[in-house]
Parts: structure tokens; C-alpha cells; sequence
């Protein structure tokens, strides 16, 4: 069954652990994620931006696919379905198809306008028990046709919108989506710092969790960090091992044409991105 994100990000904060939300692109990435959470019994978040709701047929394929897979895999671990970067009108479709967990994305917006709307989907998510997610700052770079100036979040605003009642809070602290430049100047530890005082017991979430220095996570998560985010990283994952595999002409040999084998590779390097994350986030035996 789905849970809402709240208790697992409670548990995390407290325990100073990050649950690891991995975004699903369909069902070899889903079908790897799970397995993978439940192999290392740790709880997992399945992201799906809406670019990807839209890519898997819409979000009731999601929700019918994510419950298919947790019920024939018997998976026990908490699971919860989230929806990644969320317009407005996004988050009112996805609770309507059965999503555990929303983000609302209001970070474009000017603050008061932000804290307005997710006021709002606070209200309509919480009858339901469904866990909010809200950005203040931005994320640089791009993920799925979102696009932030990358912005260090404002701790007074942070407060602001942390009161209103949010599950967990995304900030911008330099964090940047897809691959860092080589000149990237790192994460804003003094910002987060900040926002960790303005907000108190409230979960942080680190986006941009690809390729991000092992300490940096470690650091971030001993200030309040009890989210981080990755989907770049399954995607280059991905690629390479596809990539190697119809170069090698496997796919040539036999029956290696074969969907089932030829997406074999890129499955299980979905599968080991995804557990050396929960071991550097520290969520594996935490289920
Ligand atoms: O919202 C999802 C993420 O922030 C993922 O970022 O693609 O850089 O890992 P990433
Ligand atoms: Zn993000």
C-alpha cells in the first residue's frame, strides 16, 4: 500500500538519515527502484514529474502500475508516490488518481503568490493525508522542462512557508538539476544552515542529488537534509549499460533482441545507482 511521505521523513530527520526519492520513467526503472528498496529494507519515494505522468500514459497508469508492482513483488517497505515539481492543476490530477505524496512547485511564483497556493493545496491534500512538498529559492539547470536561476532561498521565507504546515521543504542552496559544471561553486552550507534555524523540525529536501560529493551529502544531512532527490544519475546509468550492450552485438546474438534482455543491463544499473544512494544516504535497515 502507499503511504504519504510524512512519517518516513520524520523518522529520517529524527535519525538523521535522507530517503532517497528516485524518479520512474516507466516500468523497468519502477520495477528496479522497488526491488532494490525492498532487498535493503529501506524506505523509498517514487518521483514522476509530470513530463514522465504524461510519458507513462497518465497518472492512473502510474498509480495502477506503482500498486500492480507493490502488490505481485510483495513489497513491505513504505512507498511513497510523489509528484515531482507539480503545477497546480498537476497536483489536483494526481490526488484525484491516487498519489501518496504531491510537490507543489510555486518557486516561480513571488512569494506571497507561493505561500497562497500552497496554502490552498495543503488544504486539499491533507484531508486525504497526502504529504506536501514546497520549493522556496530555486534549483538551477533543467529537469523535464523545468527550469530555475538556481536562487538561494530566503530563510524568512523558508519560515513563512514551513508554518503554513508543509510536510517537508525544498530550498535552493546552489543545488543544480542534470550534471554540475565543472566550475560549480558547491552547495550553500550557510544558507541551509539558515533555513535549518528558520524552520526547526521540518524535513529538508535536497534536489539535484546527482553527483553531489559524498561529504557534501553527509554534511547536508547532519543540518536537516532528510530528502534527496536523483534522477539524472538512473538515467546515465542507464544509457551506459544499454550502450554497452548493443555495441557489444548481444543483441545480435541468439534471441539478445529480445526486450526482456536488452533492457536487462540498463535494469540492473538502475538497480545498483539505486543502492549505493541508500547506502551513502544511510536509509538501508531503516524500513
Ligand atoms: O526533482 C528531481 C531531482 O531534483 C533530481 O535531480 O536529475 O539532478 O538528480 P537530478
Ligand atoms: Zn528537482
Amino acid at each position: 500500500m502507499l503511504v504519504s511521505a510524512k512519517e518516513m521523513l520524520k523518522k529520517a530527520k529524527k535519525e538523521r538519515y535522507a530517503v532517497g526519492q528516485f524518479n520512474i520513467n516507466n516500468l523497468e526503472w519502477t520495477k528496479a527502484i522497488l526491488l532494490t528498496a525492498e532487498e535493503n529494507k529501506s524506505p523509498v519515494i517514487l518521483g514522476v514529474s509530470e513530463g514522465a505522468g504524461k510519458y507513462m500514459g497518465g497518472y492512473n497508469t502510474v498509480v495502477g502500475m506503482v500498486n500492480g508492482l507493490i502488490r505481485d513483488l510483495n513489497i513491505t517497505v513504505p512507498v511513497a508516490l510523489h509528484l515531482d515539481h507539480g503545477s497546480y492543476e498537476g497536483v489536483l490530477k494526481v490526488i484525484e488518481a491516487g498519489f501518496s505524496s504531491v510537490m507543489f512547485d510555486g518557486s516561480h511564483y513571488p512569494i506571497e503568490e507561493n505561500i497562497e497556493k500552497t496554502k490552498e493545496i495543503i488544504r486539499i491534500a491533507s484531508e486525504k493525508g497526502i504529504s506536501v512538498e514546497a520549493e522556496v529559492g530555486s534549483i538551477g539547470g533543467e529537469e523535464d522542462g523545468v527550469v530555475g536561476a538556481g536562487e538561494l532561498a530566503d530563510p524568512s521565507e523558508c519560515k513563512a512557508i514551513a508554518e503554513l504546515g508543509v510536510t517537508m521543504l525544498a530550498a535552493g542552496i546552489g543545488n543544480i538539476h542534470g550534471k554540475y559544471p565543472a566550475n560549480w561553486k558547491g552547495l550553500s552550507f550557510e544558507t541551509l544552515e539558515a533555513i535549518k534555524d528558520a524552520t526547526g523540525d521540518m524535513p529538508l529536501v535536497l534536489h539535484g542529488g546527482t553527483g553531489i560529493p559524498e561529504d557534501m551529502i553527509k554534511r547536508a544531512i547532519s543540518l536537516g537534509v532528510a530528502k534527496i532527490n536523483v534522477n539524472t544519475e538512473c538515467q546515465l546509468a542507464f544509457a551506459a549499460a544499454t550502450r554497452k550492450y548493443i555495441e557489444s552485438e548481444k543483441d545480435l546474438e541468439g534471441k539478445g533482441f529480445d526486450p526482456r534482455k536488452l533492457l536487462a543491463p540498463g535494469f540492473e544499473a538502475i538497480k545498483a545507482t539505486v543502492k549505493e544512494k541508500m547506502e551513502l544516504f544511510g536509509s538501508i535497515n531503516k524500513a
